[in-house]
Order: C-alpha cells, then structure tokens, then sequence
C-alpha cells in the first residue's frame, strides 16, 4: 500500500465508527499562548477535553500537521523528522480503552479492506505500570502477555505540555525482529541502544484523564477523554517491510528495517536533493546521504511553515525557521559548495503533497522567493563563518571552544548557535562557558529592549503589580472624556506618592492611574491617546497612555501644569479629539489597505507588524517581491472605493473559534482572549465583508470618515517582508493641498501650465544637458588658447622644460587637467605647475613627463605647494592636484613650487 493511501484509510475506518473528520489546523497554534507549535493532533481539541468548549461532534478524527524541534539535532537519522503528519481519532468523554485497543487492533492487523493487514506476531503494547484494565484489553484481542510491556511515567504517560490536559498511555510498537546484522542484545520497545533500530513506536493510545497544573498536581478532567496519535511517516517502515517492495512498489527484500526516508512521502524530494547536488544516494557516503536527508526534510518543514505564515527571523517562530533553512544550508553546502538547493526543493515538496495540503499550491511563489532569499542571504556570510569557526578550533587546542565566539559567530555571520554547538560536536569540540554565551545574547536583548521605552522596564512593573491596584476600566471606545478618580500617582516610575504639585514633581515623570479612562492605551500597533487630566484648580497634560504589566493597568504619563493632585481626588479625562479622531481613521485605514492588499497581491499577504498614529500609519507584510506602481495604485483605489461606499464598522464579541469561522483576520502572533472583539467592514446584512479583523483599537464608524487614504510609500524591510505607508483624512487634504501649492509654483516659476510642467522640466533638463555640453567645449578651447601663451613662456634647465603659471580662475578642476594635458603634448621632458582658483578655493596642478618626474616628482610639488596655501595634496610622480583654503597665497605657493622644481633640477645639471 502507498503510504500517501493511509491518510484516507486511517480517516474512513473511524468515520465508519461515527468519528467527524476535521480538518488540519494550522501549525501556528490558534489562541495557544503556551505553544510555539501543533506539535500533536491533540492540540487543537485541547479545549473540547478541558470543557471550555463544546465539540463539533464527540468522535473525531483527523490528519495534522505538526512540528518539533525536540529532535531537530537527530534529524537525518532513519527516523526522526521536524515536520510530520499525525493521524488520530479522538473521544471526548465518548468512548473509552474498552473501544480503541481493539479498534487500534482491528486497523493494524485486520487483512480485510480497511485494515493495513500487519503480521500479529509483530505487534508490541507497553502499558502504564497498574494499568490491568488495558492489559487485559490487549490480551482479548490476542496479544500474548509477554508482548504486553509496563513502563512507568517516563515511558507511558503523556503530557501537552507542562501545564494541560494528560493521562496514562498504551504505546503500539511494530517489531522487525532480528534482521540481518542486528547485534545480539536483551531487546525491548524501548530499547534504547542507538543503533538496536529493532522496535519502532508507530501509534500511541493516551487515555487522558487528568489536568496537570502549574504546580504539578493533577486533578481530573471532567470526563474521560481518548487521544491517539500516529506518525503517518512512521506507518511507511512496516508497510514497506512487510509488502516486499520499494516506494515505487518494484520488489525488494530489505536486508533491514526501511528508513522513512525509503517512503513515496519523501523518496521523490530526497530524490531531487540528490540530483541537484549531483549525488547517487545509493553510492554516496554515509556523510552525503545524511546531509540529503536533512536538506530533504528540512526544506519539507520549512515549505510547510511558510505556507502556514512563519516568515525567518531572529526570535519567536521565525527563528526557529531560519534556524532550519540555515541547518539546511549549511548542509547543502557540504554537498555541493556554492548549490542552492532550498526553493528548487521546495517545489518538489509542494508538487507531492499539494494534493493533501491545498495552501501549498497558493503560497508557492512566496515559499519559493522567501527560500531562496534567505537562503542566500545566509550563503554570503557561510564561507567567511566558517572559515571563522576553522580558525577559533585551531585556536583551542584542548577542543573547547569560547562561549564569546559561538557567540560571534551568530552576531556577524548569523550561524545560529545551536548549528554552531552541532558542527563543533561533529569534530569532537564543546563550548567552555555556555553560560558566557547566554550572558551575552541576553545584553543583545537587553540593548534592542531598550530601544523601546516602556518595555523591559522591569522595576517599573514591579512598582505597579506591588500596589494591587484594580485594572482600569477602558471606556474610550464611546467617549473620550470621562469623570475618574485618582488610583496613584508615581514619580519616575519607581516613586509611589499621595500628592503631587508641578514644584514636587519638577524634573520628574509623573505618571496617574484612574479608576477608568477614556485614553486608549498603546497596543495592537495604534498609539497611546494624548489629552489632559482636569480637575477644578489643576490641569495634568497626558503624552502618553500605556498598559503596563499583565494586570489590565493603564497609566498616564505626562506632566503635571497647574494645581494639587492627590489619590482619590475626582478628575475628568480628557483625550484630545483630533489627536484621536486621526488615529482612528488611520487604524480603519490600515484594515481596509491589509484587505485590498491581499485582493490584490494574493492571501500570502499577511499582517507583519503595524503602526498607527495620528499623522500617518504604518504597514508590515508578507510579501517578497517588489510591488509595481500599477499595484499600488491597484490598492489604494481598491480602500477609496470601500471609503467612498461608506460603509459601516461593526464591532462584535465573540468566541475565538467563531470568529475565524466567521473568516475574521488574526495576527497569529498575538495573544488573544477566549472572547475576541470583531472589527467588520461589511455591508448591511453581513454577508459581505471587504476586511474582518480581530482588533482592539478605536475606529470610526463608517468607512466615509476616513475621508481619503494616500498611500505615500512602499519599501521592502528584510526578508519577504514589505512595508507600505499612507496618511489619511485631514492629513492626506493637508498633503494634497501642500502637493498642489507647490505645482502652482513650480508652474509660475516655469510659466508653464500645471498640467504641463513635468514635460517642461524634462525639455529643460535635456538643455541644462546640451548647455553642458557646449560649455564643456567652450572651455576646451579657452585652455587651448591659454596654453598657447604658457607654452611661450616655457624655460628650459638642462633638458627639461619648466612652467609655473598661475591661471586666471579657472571653471572648474578638469579645466587645469586640460591645459596641463595641452603643454604637455607640445613639450619633450618636462614640468608643469599651475595654480588657479575654483570656486573661490585654490587649486593646483603638477604633472611632470617620466623622465621629469625621476627628478622632480609631481606628487612632492603639489604636496609643497599646497601646503603654501593653507591646503594639501598629492597624487602620482606623473600626475597630482591639491587644493588650499587662501586664495591669496596662491602666487607665493606657486613661487615656492618653482624654487623646489628649479633646485631639485639644478642639483641633477
Ligand atoms: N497526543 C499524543 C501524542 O502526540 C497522542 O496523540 O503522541
């Protein structure tokens, strides 16, 4: 059976037994704080075992992807993989051990369609130490109790994490028995001699009963729950095995047991690796066909992430991926130096699996660009990096290398450290002072951390979590003025005061917190609100409102005018109306562009990052590509068109799976809360939305608020990723009125219709050109005529001709080139010096034919001269020019580069 088959066959044997197949999610794990990624198919059912939420149907079953970094290192072995598919079927508080291990059993063994047929004789269960009941299931079913195995928690428990659902487990293990060539040992399922390759764990049977909390208790989950998983790659080593056959179903008798590598899910890309390094897989060395297969599977993982929206960076997912594409490239070039491998891979990863994974097909372009970018980006500094990383081995003679160089080499020559540790382990090498290398990636931190002021600002959270203070209840989105009552007040963020006067505050940052405010509070890009704080005898001026901690607290930062204030005392916010009305339209703004962006460039086009400010609004996305003006001028139609339909802005809360049902936005790197507020451009009855975003910040009502949007620019900011910038409303009339006021200048300037004035200023700059030109020419001539008088005034010591001359201002630098290159083609050996004043500054000339210059070198003459005059200079023994800063030294500076050409010439007569 090809392994691509069992998809279908694992998925239709449990929708036979009343599962609902769902569909993959995505590897970035939706509304999942504590996971970097679906790294099991449990994941996106945490919810439904936990009683958060209620299950679309209570048997389920499904393929997903997912990803772990765990065995990265292992990567290129027969087994281990980042990126795999997990099949599973699922109950939550359905069926129970009762129903599964015999299902389990029924889907392995039974050789009837729907089975995979499996030899019973090679089928294993371990069990979690006292569970009896599922020995005994085992045992029904057939299996004999000395293939039942019990472990303990190590083996036969699993967790989703340190703090989520878990319970014991039944781990299925195929046995290939003694193959030819397996070393004689005690063998069992978890052996764990390194080579042994005897068992292999192809399904696991959780009966997930528990929820483990922070502090490690256990309590149980309100109803018994079934999860099982089972890597689809894995199913490919028995499959192969037991039919006798390669991937292409040709016969074979595999002398041992067949990697997952040998499978038609990775045969046709290990395939290609090996022909674009221009390697036989067969015959290469051990080392070669280790570093095919992990190019193959991580251009296989990196693909996958990158259709799912993880663009390479230095922190967070994005790390991890450019981690891999580096690993990757590092690799490759072990293979083939100089070969890029990563996007022409790519395509044979999406040609295999584009069927199973229709998102692959879609984002191709962006996978491809994004690879093969990074990929040489990652290249221009690998020789050198390397070379670097020779040269620090050479250097530690007892194989230990410096924390501080690991660290070197990710800061210049980004060799992600975890590559680096693994290349020094190839050789024998470790690190001496790993924590050296911590210490110094965290000042790295620190110093980006405190580009930005609030954050990182540790002291200052602790200052305010100390207090306990309620959070601060935001009103802003219906009003921005609102009655409040002073919570605190803090003085440089570390000094908590009742009552401060601008005297007791001089020289300070005040900073209050309300009971509630209207100012909105940085975050989700938009700015923090600006206004003022009044209460009957003061007035506090806010620059600032920003959320500070984890605790929901707003503080108001800014400067106190006039007035006492103290805790307690009653006050009225008040945010500036323009200030906010601004930013608001420049945050609907910034929806409607992502929306037309992605009508027009494609879905790849993702959120990366945004500003939003009063005056102009920032855009991040995805996209490697440049964008052509057509394009642009494309979206920004596309936002007018939805601004000039007036259409109005919706706000909803609701549940975060609703939401992205409901086709809402999310920025994946965002954390968000159970229930998410839905910002809508949809028209009346809802059913077309031209953007939908998960959002929290302030919009206007209706699309026509915005006025108008300008895009002002577009600029690529790193690796697929391009930024676009645009003004909107008062400030795009602003732009336009400065715009139009400046045509009408230029127009009388050029006495010249608006309408017309770009082709005037093309006419003129093509006859400032001839103008140029003619002057050029003009010039030529004069130096001709001039040289004709200087060369009239030549003298002779011995065989050389002299002349020194200074020439009456002279247009430009090349003009004495000019007459120097005229006398010195009328004259045999000679020496010229000229001086002359361009623009106000003097300037001098020496050249001096060979001969000429054995005697009396240019460079030494202009060096002499200039200095005469306030300046320096140099050059070549043939050719020199220098300049001086008194243009009314220049006679006497040429006077002293006679003496020094008559002397050094008379001392050789
Ligand atoms: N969650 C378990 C695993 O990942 C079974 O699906 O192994």
């Amino acid at each position: 059976m090809d392994t691509r088959e069992v998809r279908q066959l694992f998925t239709g044997f449990f929708e036979q037994r009343e599962h609902r197949r769902i569909p993959s999610a995505s590897l970035i794990p939706a509304n999942d704080p504590t996971l970097l990624f679906t790294n099991a198919g449990m994941v996106q059912f945490k919810p439904y075992f936990m009683a958060l939420a209620e299950p679309p149907a209570p048997r389920m079953t499904s393929v997903q992807k997912c990803f772990r970094t765990s065995d990265i290192e292992e990567v290129g072995d027969d087994s281990h993989c980042t990126f795999f598919e997990m099949l599973g079927n699922f109950s939550v508080g359905d069926y129970f051990k009762a129903e599964v291990i015999p299902w389990a059993w029924e889907l392995l063994t039974s050789p009837q369609p729907g089975g995979l047929g499996l030899t019973k004789e090679r089928i294993w269960a371990t069990i979690y130490n006292d569970d009896d009941e599922a020995f005994e299931l085992w045992r029904k079913v057939g299996v004999p109790a000395e293939r039942i195995v019990r472990y303990g928690e190590k083996e036969n428990y699993w967790f989703a994490g340190p703090v989520g659902p878990c319970g014991p487990n039944s781990e299925i293990n195929y046995d290939f028995g003694r193959y030819e060539g397996w070393q004689e040992h005690e063998c069992h399922p978890n052996c764990d001699l390194p080579a042994c390759h005897r068992f292999l764990e192809i399904w696991n049977l959780v009966f997930m009963t528990l929820f483990q909390a922070e502090d490690g208790s256990r309590t149980p989950l309100p109803q018994p729950n079934v999860d099982t998983g089972a890597g689809l790659e894995r199913w490919a080593s028995p499959l192969l095995w037991e039919g006798g056959t390669d991937w292409r179903g040709q016969a074979k008798s595999w002398s041992r047991p067949p990697a997952i590598f040998d499978s038609e899910l990775f045969r046709p890309i290990l395939d290609r690796v090996a022909e674009l390094s221009g390697k036989d897989y067969e015959a290469a060395s051990e080392v070669e066909r280790r570093a095919i297969r992990v190019v193959t599977e991580h251009a296989r993982a990196a693909t996958f992430l990158l259709a799912d929206g993880v663009t390479p960076a230095n922190d967070g997912r994005g790390y991890v991926l450019r981690r891999l594409i580096r690993r990757a490239t590092s690799f490759g070039h072990g293979l083939a130096k100089g070969e890029q491998f990563l996007a022409a891979t790519a395509d044979s990863v999406i040609d295999l699996m584009q069927e199973e994974h229709q998102n692959l097909e879609e984002q191709r372009r962006f996978i491809n660009q994004t690879l093969a970018a990074e990929e040489s980006r990652f290249f221009e500094t690998l020789w050198v990096g390397q070379s670097q990383l020779e040269d620090f081995k050479k250097q530690h003679s007892n194989q230990r290398m410096a924390g501080a160089e690991v660290f070197q080499l990710w800061d210049t020559h980004g060799f992600p450290p975890e590559l680096t540790m693994e290349l020094l382990a190839a050789d024998g090498f470790s690190v001496a002072d790993p924590e050296r290398f911590e210490v110094l990636m965290e000042e790295q931190r620190a110093r980006s951390r405190a580009a930005t002021r609030f954050e990182g600002d540790a002291g200052r959270i602790q200052t305010y979590s100390e207090m306990g203070l309620a959070a601060t209840e935001f009103v802003g989105y219906e009003t921005t003025r609102a009655l409040a009552v002073v919570n605190a007040i803090v003085l440089n963020g570390s000094e908590v005061v009742r009552t401060v006067t601008p005297e007791s505050a001089q020289g300070k940052k005040v900073e209050l917190v309300l009971d509630h405010t209207p100012f909105y509070p940085e975050g989700g890009g938009q700015v923090g609100d600006r206004g003022a704080v009044v209460w009957p005898a003061g007035r506090f001026l806010v620059e600032d409102a920003q959320t500070v901690g984890e605790g929901g607290l707003t503080v108001h930062a800014g400067e106190i005018e006039t007035g006492s204030l103290s805790v307690g005392d009653p006050v009225e916010g008040r945010v500036d109306e323009q200030m906010r009305s601004d930013t608001m339209r420049n945050h609907t703004a910034t929806h409607l562009l992502h929306a037309a962006l992605r009508q027009v460039l494609g879905t790849h086009a993702r959120q990366a990052g945004s500003l939003v400010t009063p005056d102009r609004l920032r855009f991040d996305f995805t996209h490697v590509e440049a964008i052509s003006g057509a394009e642009i001028q494309a979206v920004e139609e596309l936002a007018n068109r939805a601004v000039r339909e007036n259409i109005l802005v919706s706000v909803e809360h609701q549940s975060y799976e609703d939401a992205l049902d409901g086709g809402a936005l999310a920025f994946f790197g965002d954390k968000y809360a159970d229930i998410v507020r839905v910002v809508g451009v949809c028209d009346d009855d809802a059913l077309e939305c031209f953007s939908k975003e998960l959002c929290g910040g302030t919009h206007v009502h209706a699309s026509g608020d915005i006025g108008s949007i300008v895009i002002t620019g577009e600029s690529s900011i790193g690796a697929g990723l391009r930024r676009i910038e645009a003004v909107t409303g008062r400030v795009a009339a602003e732009r336009v009125r400065q715009q139009e006021d400046m045509l009408a200048k230029l127009s009388a300037v050029l006495q010249t219709p608006a309408s017309q004035v770009d082709t005037r200023v093309a006419e003129l700059k093509e006859e400032v050109d001839e103008l140029q030109k003619a002057m050029r020419s003009m010039e030529r001539r004069i130096a001709k005529g001039e040289a004709d008088s200087l060369f009239a005034g030549a003298s002779k010591i011995g065989e050389i001709s002299v002349i020194v001359a200074r020439v009456s201002d002279a247009p430009n630098a090349d003009f004495l080139r000019d007459l120097g290159d005229g006398l010195k083609s009328r004259l045999g050996e000679a020496i010229i010096l000229l001086g002359s004043t361009v623009e106000e500054k003097p300037a001098f000339l020496a050249m001096a034919t060979p001969a000429a210059a054995k005697l009396c070198g240019a460079g030494d003459i202009v060096r002499v001269t200039a200095r005469e005059a306030g300046g320096g200079g140099g050059g070549r023994p043939d050719l020199a020019q220098g300049g001086g800063s008194d243009p009314a030294r220049v006679e006497a500076a040429l006077e002293v580069g006679r003496h020094l050409i008559e002397t050094k010439l008379a001392e050789s007569v």
